[in-house]
């Protein structure tokens, strides 16, 4: 890393920040800033002591990854929806928001899993049966029949 260098914004180098001062600033642990950024959910450069050095704009990201783990979204969407974000400089409004728009899809479609799994697992509470034939819970679209007849568990 150019360590003086400015970006595309003329941030000066004090806007390039540590991996303990972003762990201080987010409150995600130096470890969990490591194993993001192996994810290619985050990025650094290093200076000339070979330390990992965050623009500022990588703030906005951790805090988004922390607001994804904490409503359970996997990693893996959340690099889906990152993926036309760029990481090298500060995203433009409307990066952000097609992000943004993947992110929703993603939201709703979870809604409605969440939704269907409710309306099952109400029906199944009621129920008891327990049957490997007509239970959606114990048996999502009969998966097990591609297995042969007879028990498959339990
Ligand atoms: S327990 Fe009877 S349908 Fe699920």
């Amino acid at each position: 890393m150019t360590r003086h260098r400015r970006d595309e914004n003329g941030a000066a180098p004090d806007d390039w920040l540590s991996i303990g001062e972003v762990s201080a600033r987010t409150g995600v642990a130096v470890s969990a800033l490591r194993f993001y950024e192996e994810l290619g959910l985050i990025a650094s450069e290093r200076d000339d002591r070979n330390q990992r050095r965050y623009p500022r704009h990588m703030l906005r990201r951790v805090a988004l990854v922390s607001v994804a783990k904490r409503i359970g979204i996997p990693l893996q969407d959340l690099r889906e929806a990152f993926a036309d974000v760029p990481l090298d400089r500060p995203p433009s409004h409307a990066e952000w928001q097609r992000a943004s728009r993947v992110w929703r899809r993603q939201l709703e479609e979870r809604r409605q899993a969440i939704e269907r799994l409710e309306a099952e697992l109400t029906g199944c509470i009621g129920c008891g049966c327990l049957s490997m034939k007509a239970c959606a819970l114990l048996n999502p679209g009969d998966a097990l029949a591609e297995d042969g007849a007879g028990p498959r568990r339990l």
